[in-house]
């Protein structure tokens, strides 16, 4: 029997290519190019399968153009590079990578709290600079973390990861705001209230973003919500670039408006808005929640396992974003049946 070849869009772990090459014709990409979406399309040609690593756009057009997908696995928990209506039309399974990466990302989340409330940026570069020669009693003064009060915006896994951390670890008065109310036990979890988004920004000391992006959640946080805000809060971002309205988030970082920033998503990255790293009072990180080894080792994994699960056995592990429309659509009884939880 010939193998099902399939693509795999960057470059990746070598063991996790091994294994793929274990079951699969694969074409890799190890000198990691960014290839135009020309280009994209035309080595998807033949492919049953691609490994995607979320900056690649599925949509009604390249389906159109690849009639032989079957599968695209994002080695990410986000999926905006997904048009997952288009994708189930034409029968293609879409697939993320959820859960591995939830601690390590809150990890992050708090990393950038910290560093943004502490200072961190703007002090180790002024030391770097030779710029020390003396202390002074409000040399880098920044906003405490215990006991204030953290907003999270999006409370899904990663949002009470975060809370959890803030009510446990720090003490914090933890409030959230999302599209739907938690159930009491979640909430209880995280020790975390229910606010309206505008009490969030009024009341937070600390805002942490971690909304899934959606067209309908562009730029949710703009002029309006950031001038709610206490001129002596901070807030991040771990979700999506496009959350932020980034020249509004500038603008109020120039004006002292608010005391900071952590950013580690970018709308248009990797290019970055030169209003922002123009200021000194934001911390900018190149899109690295997930990355510690160990987790980008278990992302990779999940997305080359969701491909071998469904390509060769049939079946995957666990529910993906799609498999239930997707089910419903080919009203296929033995489908549906062959997803199992
Ligand atoms: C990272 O941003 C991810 O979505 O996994």
């Amino acid at each position: 029997m010939t193998q099902q070849s399939i693509l795999v869009a960057r470059a990746v772990f070598p063991e996790v290519l091994a294994k793929l090459g274990e079951h699969f014709e694969v074409e890799s990409n190890q000198e990691d190019t960014i290839w135009p979406r020309e280009e994209f399309i035309r080595r998807l040609q033949g492919k049953v399968g691609v490994f995607t690593t979320g900056g690649e756009r599925i949509d009604a057009a390249l389906l159109k153009a690849c009639p032989d997908l079957k599968i695209c696995a994002n080695m990410a928990v986000g999926y905006n590079n997904f048009d997952v209506p288009a994708m189930t039309a034409a029968g293609v399974m879409a697939t993320n990578a959820p859960d591995v990466l939830t601690e390590t990302t809150a990890d992050m989340g708090f990393t950038l709290l910290m560093a943004t409330a502490r200072r961190l940026s703007e002090s180790e570069a002024y030391l770097r600079a030779g710029q020390w020669n003396k202390w002074s009693y409000d040399m880098f003064c920044g906003g405490d973390i215990h006991g204030s009060t953290l907003g999270i915006l999006g409370m899904g896994r990663i949002g009470r990861a975060v809370a959890r951390r803030g009510a446990h670890g720090f003490g914090m008065n933890v409030i959230y705001h999302n599209r739907s109310r938690l159930a009491p036990e979640l909430e209880q979890e995280a020790n975390a209230r229910y606010v309206s988004k505008q009490d969030l920004f009024r009341q937070a000391d600390h805002i942490v973003l971690v909304l899934p992006y959606s067209a309908e959640n562009h730029h949710t946080v703009g002029a309006t919500e950031i001038a709610l805000m206490k001129p002596t809060s901070t807030i991040v971002n771990i979700g999506r670039g496009g959350l932020i309205d980034e020249n509004a988030l500038a603008a109020a970082l120039a004006a002292n408006k608010i005391l900071g920033a952590g950013l580690d998503v970018f709308e248009g990255e990797p290019r970055v808005n030169p209003a922002l790293t123009a200021l000194k009072n934001v911390v900018l990180t190149p899109h690295i929640g997930s990355a510690s080894v160990p987790t980008r080792k278990a992302m990779a994994n999940l997305a080359a396992d969701n491909l071998i699960g469904y390509l060769v056995h049939g079946k995957l592990k666990r529910l993906s974003i799609n498999s239930q429309a997707l089910s419903n659509r080919l009203n296929d009884l033995s489908f549906s049946l062959s997803v199992k939880l």
